[in-house]
Formats: C-alpha cells, sequence, structure tokens
C-alpha cells in the first residue's frame, strides 16, 4: 500500500517513522512547508518529499495518507485527499470547527473513502486493558471518571489553545470507557502565559446513568503529567498513561456485598491494591496499524469522523463554557 505523511513536524515524523518499518507500506512521499524539515526525513528514511502537498498527490497518488498539519489545515489536506480517492488518518482534532469537521466526514461519505481520527490514548494497552475489564463488569456501576493532562508550553501550537489540542483526548477517552456521550458540561479557563488562547482549564461533565465526568488539563506543569482514574462500586482504576501501568483500588465492602445477598449496608473500605501486568507497546503504531488494516481490508475503523466530531464538539463546548461562565448543553 502506497502511504504518504502530510505535515512532518512533531507528530508526522512519528507518523513516518511508525510506516517506515511496517510490513506491507510502501512510503511514497512527505510534505512540509519547511525545506530543513523536508531535507532531514528524506535523509533520515528515504522517501521523496514535496514542499506542495498538490504535487505530492499528482506524481506519487498515495492509497491512503496520514495528515498532520496543524489543525487549522486540516480540512484544506483532508478535502484535496478525499477528492483525489486517498483513505485518510486525521490527526486530532479532526478539525478547528465542528462545520469543518462535518464537512470531511461528509466528503469522505460521498467519495466512500476510510477517514479515522488520530485519538491515540485509546490505543495505549493499559487503556485497552481498563477498557475490557469495565466491559467485564470488574467496577460494577461507574461512578466518575477524571482524567489529569498536564505539562509545559508546548511554544510551537499557535493556532488553538489548550481546551483544543488536549482536551479532546480526555474527552474520546471518557466516551471510549463509559459508552456514554455527556449531556452537559461546564468549564473554568484562564489563559495565564499564552498570548491568543486558554492555557488551563478545569472541566465538568455530565454523563447519563449518574456518571459524572472531571477534567484537568493546562500547559503550565513543569512537569508531563497524565493519568485517567474510573471509580465504580467495586473501586477505583488507576491509568498512569506514561508508564502504561493500570491499578485497582478494590474496595472490599462492594465486594463483600455481591458475595453476601444478606448484607443490609453497602459501604466503603481500604482494600488490596493490584498492578495489572501490560504488555506494553507504542500507541501510534497499534493506532497506524489499525488503520492500514481498515484501508486493507475495507472494514470498520476503530476511531470514526463521528468521534472526532464528538470530541470536539464537547471540547469546543468547554471552551465556550469557559469564556461564558455557563452550563453548556451538548
Ligand atoms: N495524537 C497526538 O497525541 C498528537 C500530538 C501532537 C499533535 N497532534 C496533532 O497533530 C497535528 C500537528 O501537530 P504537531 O504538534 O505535529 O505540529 P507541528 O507544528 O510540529 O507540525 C506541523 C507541520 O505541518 C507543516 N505544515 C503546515 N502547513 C502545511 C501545508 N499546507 N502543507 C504541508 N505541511 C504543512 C508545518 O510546517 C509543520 O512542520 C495537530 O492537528 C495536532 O493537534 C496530535
Amino acid at each position: 500500500m502506497k502511504v504518504a505523511v502530510i505535515g512532518v513536524g512533531s507528530m508526522g515524523y512519528n507518523h513516518l517513522r511508525v510506516y517506515s518499518e511496517m510490513d506491507g507500506v510502501e512510503l511514497v512521499g512527505a510534505s512540509d512547508l519547511d525545506k530543513d524539515r523536508l531535507q532531514m526525513v528524506e535523509d533520515r528514511f528515504s522517501v521523496e518529499t514535496f514542499t506542495n502537498f498538490e504535487e505530492l498527490f499528482e506524481k506519487t497518488r498515495p492509497d491512503a495518507v496520514s495528515i498532520t498539519v496543524p489543525t487549522s489545515e486540516h480540512e484544506k489536506v483532508a478535502t484535496y485527499a478525499l477528492e483525489k480517492g486517498a483513505h485518510i488518518l486525521v490527526e486530532k482534532p479532526i478539525a478547528a470547527t465542528v462545520e469543518e469537521g462535518k464537512r470531511i466526514i461528509e466528503l469522505a461519505r460521498k467519495k466512500d473513502r476510510q477517514l479515522m481520527v488520530g485519538h491515540i490514548i485509546r490505543f495505549n494497552p493499559a487503556v485497552q486493558s481498563l477498557k475490557a475489564r469495565l466491559e467485564n463488569g470488574d467496577i460494577g456501576k461507574i461512578f466518575q471518571v477524571f482524567c489529569r493532562r498536564a505539562g509545559p508550553f508546548p511554544a510551537r501550537i499557535r493556532d488553538v489553545g489548550v481546551v483544543i489540542d488536549l482536551a479532546p483526548h480526555d474527552v474520546d477517552v471518557m466516551r471510549f470507557l463509559t459508552g456514554l456521550n455527556p449531556m452537559r458540561v461546564f468549564a473554568e479557563t484562564e489563559q495565564q502565559i499564552h498570548t491568543d488562547h486558554e492555557d488551563l482549564l478545569f472541566g465538568l461533565l455530565r454523563f447519563p446513568e449518574g456518571i459524572t465526568g472531571a477534567l484537568e488539563i493546562n500547559w503550565l506543569t513543569p512537569t508531563k503529567m497524565r493519568e485517567t482514574l474510573v471509580l465504580g462500586e467495586k473501586g477505583l482504576f488507576r491509568v498512569d498513561d506514561l508508564m502504561q501501568d493500570l491499578y485497582f483500588y478494590e474496595n472490599p465492602q462492594a465486594i463483600g456485598e455481591l458475595w453476601s445477598p444478606f448484607r443490609a449496608v453497602r459501604s466503603v473500605s481500604e482494600g488490596s491494591m493490584t498492578r495489572f501486568s501490560i504488555q506494553r507497546q507504542e500507541p501510534l503504531k497499534a493506532e497506524l496499524t489499525a488503520f492500514i488494516k481498515a484501508v486493507r481490508e475495507g472494514s470498520p475503523v476503530p476511531i470514526t469522523g463521528q468521534d472526532g466530531l464528538e470530541a470536539l464538539r464537547i471540547s469546543l463546548a468547554l471552551v465556550e463554557s469557559g469564556k461564558t461562565h455557563r452550563v453548556i448543553e451538548v
């Protein structure tokens, strides 16, 4: 399969690296506006490079492309790629606005091409293991989901604020783990050091079935922190996204209650803690492998355009709530 990467900055470089090591994939082209960047990837991956992505399509006719340009450029490149008949993997968020995202989805449908959105956290093996355990009923009823995504300031991202850059990751994880869309959101945001956009968010999400969600996201923390917590009647799961670790803190009272139908009072107390053995793997490798498999087999992509659109829509509602100080029905 002939594959190309459009935009070889921080994320696009990693797409190139992963494709270059993949069986059955021929890396036919890479495009970027930055000539030094192109020279570097040409030397490293022996791939033909183009400053103009239209020329890349004309000359190399890729079957599938990764779109890893800045978010505000996603629609332009996705539209061109789909018009040229390529299957596309668009980095998250799907686009900068809901209207742009809808147009990409509609065109992919019209052209009958695969469209996947790069919500990479779902491919973290610890998150995958957590999802399987939730589906297995290991936590009983879910009470609450919490995600923390804090870290240093990425000077290169100028086109969007921290919410649109990072919240789609966590909103998508929350939707994936609960299988639900939130009904309403509220957020407090702040612009502490960014010149144009917010750089800090505390968000609350209300899901159906009595589930609450909370988000702590910022670009102001001098160390990277990535954490997902799912609290339920049988205990607490904790994912350390960076280490790909999954822990379970058991509530022995809930387990006792399940074993003894005669217990009248439900309670919570401290029980054993388990750190599960997780087969670690690079999430991007799993994501791009899933994309190529879906293209090759014509099977459904694991993360659809609609998933990407929901994550964007909810993240934009968080931005709006932060600006207006209102609860937003989503
Ligand atoms: N999945 C993840 O964890 C993750 C992480 C980082 C970024 N991203 C997403 O990936 C995308 C890119 O982010 P990044 O951090 O790599 O940004 P970046 O600025 O490092 O790279 C973007 C590159 O695109 C190039 N570019 C811009 N316009 C172009 C055009 N018209 N044609 C060809 N190249 C063009 C730029 O020169 C730059 O090299 C964004 O949508 C971002 O949200 C996803």
